[in-house]
């Protein structure tokens, strides 16, 4: 058993491959005692605590004991109830005006395997891969119950947590905040690393001391946002890619949300995680229960990347889902950058097969398909193709396509309406929207009201018509605004459930399409939505340098298989930048690989360019997206970035370099690889050399910094 409970000792222990959580049930309060390295027995809380801190302005709310308040207890899931007035996890208000709740431990229980919260995503797995404690904290006063579901992953170090929140009492309240999940950890000496950005730079690693003060990341957009992603970790200052220890947080959610790390007066640090108390609020009568999104936490006692590693492996094979999970994704074209708005059939049917001639397996048109949509002003919600550009419909465009060898795909935008389009003439009361306030339109646009089952309904029936009717094997679901003029407090929340039953129906109805959902890029680049749809793209900044950025930050939670990275045109449509067409697609390999360009305007010495890269591509791409991924040198600290990735076997390695910026007369750079067998042998593809594994790791390999815009793929095979 990896999860046991100490009667004697009142204490719970779960154990993973090389870490352990320790509770305690301390006067009744679910108090935290260690998460980290793996531990056999813990000394009991009083022995952690051995003098009196309390006094001063902490009030005894444990008298008797030697931590007498619980302003100092540890906890697992604190609330504003009586002494504690540190951040709270959760937050109520009764019909009596109160808000208060004072938790105690009521039971728990054990059991192999581990549930799914009910309409929302959540990692999952066997019965063997699972194991979870369920335990029942009650406020005696009013019986409210916090249900905290605690699930570990052995293998990879990782506890997914939630919480289930019932009104077991007789009065109905407000809840108007409940975290996923919350610990005290007894010090404060962290850094905290998270992922801030914005439309077009997103995920872009900031790491900042927490310095005894508290971080509160945030987003309040109505969607993950652009803005900061719902990751965040604490690190020790001298923690680095390789050493020290790290501890990751990952919301499984896609809407507004909350993540903060809080310094207290003894210099202990409160981290917890959960959906935005900001404008939620739901009512719970007796009897009624609320479910919060599930938060997944890794433990990694040798840095930075061994966290982000443990995080690839269970999004890839626990949480991303279909039948698209393990087996190789085409290599698509898509249009958007290549003509806009401004194609038809004929424009569509020669890029394709252009694109077919260098390799690429699918064809994917982008906006502009429907109504009369010519520009961005009109026509969402109106999926009717629009014959002038398409004269043989979708069937007819599908059919000439998939006559040439390739596949079909499509993008929708489905939660949105324009005002000017049939659909709103015909229901304006589906958009989100407050009577008698303005409709703010972004991009022109309002937003389809996803709280509102009959308008989730229509959404199902009109996306499983179109997709019905043709052979269309891909789809890419994109979402370009933030939510305005939200009718009431929680609507956001009943939003992402309506979204949710949405994409579980879809996807399950069409289990042979390929999913990849995008927000204006990355504007919802999260686990949640990675449960219903395997790829997202990454960004609609496709510049090469400023890809090395944004798919770094991704990659320290998000694996290679899950970001969507295109070739595109230089000069740069979003920069300016104008980047060797080798840098592009080497920057595209460490992601799910398609094109995003004119293939009329490229010369032929470019296009057979492209096509050996995708070959190589194809060749490699299990490879790029079940290997372990490691990060060597980032663009972050200098001028060039590196790369690794390891198969499963540890046979094949595979190391990107990059040079962004020249150095004149400079010696190479060196950069060691990781992860390899010391006493290993291996043979550089290229040249044939055979190289010793410890001398790949310690010694290095050079990497030419006398240019700009370099790019290197090496690969190594084990003999
Ligand atoms: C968003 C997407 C782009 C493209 C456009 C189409 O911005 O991120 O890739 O699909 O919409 O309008």
């Amino acid at each position: 058993m990896s999860i046991c409970f100490n009667n004697e000792a009142k204490q719970f222990y779960l154990h993973t491959r090389s870490a352990s959580y320790v509770m305690e049930i301390y006067e009744g309060c679910l108090a935290h005692i260690h998460w980290g390295a793996r531990i056999n027995q813990a000394p009991l809380l009083d022995e952690l605590f051995p003098h009196y801190v309390g006094g001063g302005f902490c009030a005894s709310d444990l008298p008797g004991r030697i931590t007498d308040s619980t302003d100092i207890l540890p906890q697992e899931y604190p609330s504003f109830g009586s002494a504690d007035l540190r951040e709270p996890a959760i937050q109520v208000r009764f019909e009596t005006g109160d808000g208060l709740i004072r938790f105690r431990y009521h039971s728990h229980r054990i059991y192999n395997g581990k549930p799914a919260p009910e309409g929302l995503p959540s990692a999952y797995g066997t019965e063997d891969e699972w194991e979870t404690l369920e335990i029942t904290l009650l406020d005696e006063f009013t019986g409210l119950k916090a249900v905290l579901n605690y699930s570990i992953f052995y293998e990879q170090d990782l506890l997914a947590r939630s919480a289930k929140i019932i009104n077991s009492g007789a009065l109905s309240c407000e809840l108007q905040q409940a975290a996923s999940f919350a610990m005290d950890f007894h010090d404060d000496r962290f850094d905290v690393i998270h992922l801030p950005g914005s439309w077009g730079r997103e995920r872009h690693i900031q790491r900042t001391s927490l310095d005894h003060t508290s971080i509160r990341l945030d987003s309040k957009r109505g969607s993950s946002s652009h803005n900061q992603n719902p990751f965040l970790a604490l690190v020790r200052p001298e923690t680095t890619e390789t050493a020290g220890d790290a501890y990751g947080f990952c919301l499984v959610y896609s809407g507004s949300f909350m993540a903060g790390a809080f310094c207290e007066q003894f210099h202990t640090t409160r981290v917890q995680m959960g959906i935005h108390p900001h404008n939620f609020s739901l009512r719970l009568t007796p009897g009624e229960a609320f479910q919060t999104p599930e938060a997944l936490l890794v433990y990694s006692g040798k840095g930075l990347g061994e966290m982000s590693r443990k995080f690839h492996r269970v999004i890839r094979k626990n949480l991303c889902r279909g039948n698209y999970r393990d087996t190789a994704r085409p290599v698509l074209i898509n249009n958007w950058e290549a003509t806009y708005f401004n194609f038809d059939e004929e424009k569509i049917l020669t890029l394709a097969e252009k694109a077919r001639k260098i390799g690429v397996d699918l064809m994917v048109l982008d906006d502009g398909w429907f109504g009369k949509r010519d520009n961005d002003n009109c026509s969402l919600g109106d999926w009717v193709p629009n014959l002038r550009k398409l004269p043989s419909g979708l069937d007819g465009l599908a059919k000439k396509v998939n006559a040439m060898g390739m596949q079909f795909g499509l993008w929708f935008e489905p939660e949105m309406i324009s005002p000017d389009s049939d659909l709103y003439r015909a229901h304006p009361d589906w958009c989100i929207h407050t009577p008698g306030r303005p409709r703010t339109e972004g991009r022109q646009q309002l937003i389809l009201d996803l709280a509102k089952p009959e308008v989730c309904d229509y959404i199902i029936n009109t996306l499983c018509g179109i997709l019905g009717s043709c052979s269309i094997s891909y789809v890419k679901w994109d979402m370009n605004r933030n939510m305005a003029e939200v009718p009431y407090a929680g609507h956001g929340h009943r939003y992402m459930l309506g979204l949710y039953r949405v994409l579980e129906t879809i996807t399950g109805k069409f289990p042979h399409i390929l999913f990849e959902s995008c927000s204006g890029g990355g504007g919802r680049f999260d686990a949640g939505m990675l449960h219903y749809m395997p790829q997202t793209w990454t960004s609609d900044d496709s510049d090469a340098v400023e890809r090395l950025y944004i798919q770094e930050g991704t990659s320290l939670v998000y694996p290679t298989s899950t970001m969507g990275a295109h070739v595109s045109a230089v000069p740069n449509h979003q920069v300016g930048r104008i980047t060797p067409l080798d840098m592009r697609s080497k920057v595209a390999f460490m992601g799910r690989y398609g094109l995003e360009l004119d293939l009329n305007k490229l010369q032929e010495a470019e296009l057979d360019k492209l096509k050996e890269e995708i070959t190589f591509y194809k060749a490699y791409q299990q490879l790029i997206h079940c290997g372990d991924f490691y990060r060597l040198a980032s663009p972050y600290h200098s001028n060039r970035a590196a790369y690794q990735i390891i198969s499963e076997d540890k046979n094949t390695v595979m190391v990107f370099l990059f040079n962004v910026t020249g150095i004149p007369h400079m010696c190479a750079d060196r950069i060691h690889l990781q992860g390899l067998d010391p006493d290993g042998v291996y043979v550089d593809i290229d040249t044939d050399k055979a190289h010793d594994g410890s001398a790949l790791m310690y010694v290095g390999i050079p990497s030419d910094n006398r240019r700009d815009m370099l790019s290197t793929v090496r690969i190594f095979k084990k003999q």
